[in-house]
């Protein structure tokens, strides 16, 4: 157990958080069956709803299936370099399976499934990613196979209940981006009540942090993000579509009710 004398010795454990940034190149070295060990374990330390964990990771090594996702989602650096992939799913299908041979009578409705399965998938994807962090690996989230949430499902044999969240691509790292902007703390954090932001401040945050980003020579509008880009990205006619394709797998996985 560390030895918590001081601030500094305090804070050099949350470098992991505080130094953390998303790596999309990544080496050849792959990732131990050692550290998988590790990182599972701290995954599943993440709280969870009444204990129940709620979702399950599908780590994918088979060249053919990874072969197969990459032509499903197109080229992309992070998933073509990295030597880990780890889908992380929504998974109330094994917590319903294990009430079934209890013979607990219980019932869990859709929007439970998707409140409770996000919340418990989402806190043990963060706890992975600092734990990799914390052994010199690095991480990005992708949510690229969300254009073909079927197929992917299909690929993963993934019943009925299991949705793949988020596909997370780890690795010793190839480069050292800065740490991207985020948003002034003045403006998240409140007190007692919800404010929203004056325009100047809004715009005035908006503007330091791309001042910031623009700086930075590693800065990429792909995935940083600037107005024009969300703007392209979330146009109006695709989003649409996506919206439409998203919620007919949440309705057929579960994850929503037939008739929304
Ligand atoms: C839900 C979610 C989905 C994301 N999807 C992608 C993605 O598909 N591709 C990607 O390159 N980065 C993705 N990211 C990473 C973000 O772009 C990144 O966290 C953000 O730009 C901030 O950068 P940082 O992590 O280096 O601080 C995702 C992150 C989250 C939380």
């Amino acid at each position: 157990m560390a030895n918590l004398t001081n601030q500094k010795d305090k804070l050099s454990l949350l470098r992991p958080i505080l130094e953390r940034r998303s790596i999309r190149n990544f080496s050849k070295k792959t990732v131990s069956k050692k550290e998988i060990e590790i990182i599972l374990e701290a995954g599943q330390r993440a709280p969870t709803s009444c204990g129940i964990q709620f979702y399950s990771y599908i780590q994918v090594n088979s060249q053919r299936k990874r072969k197969m996702i990459l032509d499903l989602v197109k080229e992309n650096k992070a998933l073509e370099t990295a030597p880990l992939w780890v889908f992380i799913c929504c998974d109330a299908a094994r917590p319903l399976k294990m009430f079934e041979h209890l013979q607990i009578d219980s019932y869990l409705g859709e929007s439970t499934k998707l409140l409770h399965s996000l919340i418990d998938a989402s806190l043990s994807a963060q706890n992975i990613v600092i734990a990799a962090e914390s052994l010199g690996l690095s991480s990005v989230f992708t949510i690229y196979h969300w254009r073909a949430l079927e197929q992917i499902s299909k690929l993963l044999d993934l019943p009925m209940n299991v949705l793949p969240l988020l596909l997370l691509c780890i690795g010793y790292p190839k480069e050292k981006p800065p740490l991207r902007p985020r948003r002034s703390g003045r403006i998240i954090w409140h007190k007692n009540k919800y404010i929203m932001p004056k325009k100047e401040t809004i715009l005035r945050d908006y503007n330091r942090a791309n001042i910031e980003l623009k700086r930075t020579k590693y800065f990429s509008e792909n995935v940083d993000g600037l107005a024009h880009h969300w703007e392209k990205k979330f146009t109006r006619n695709e989003m649409v579509l996506r919206e439409k394709n998203l919620r007919s797998v949440l309705q057929k996985h579960g994850f929503l009710p037939k008739n929304v």
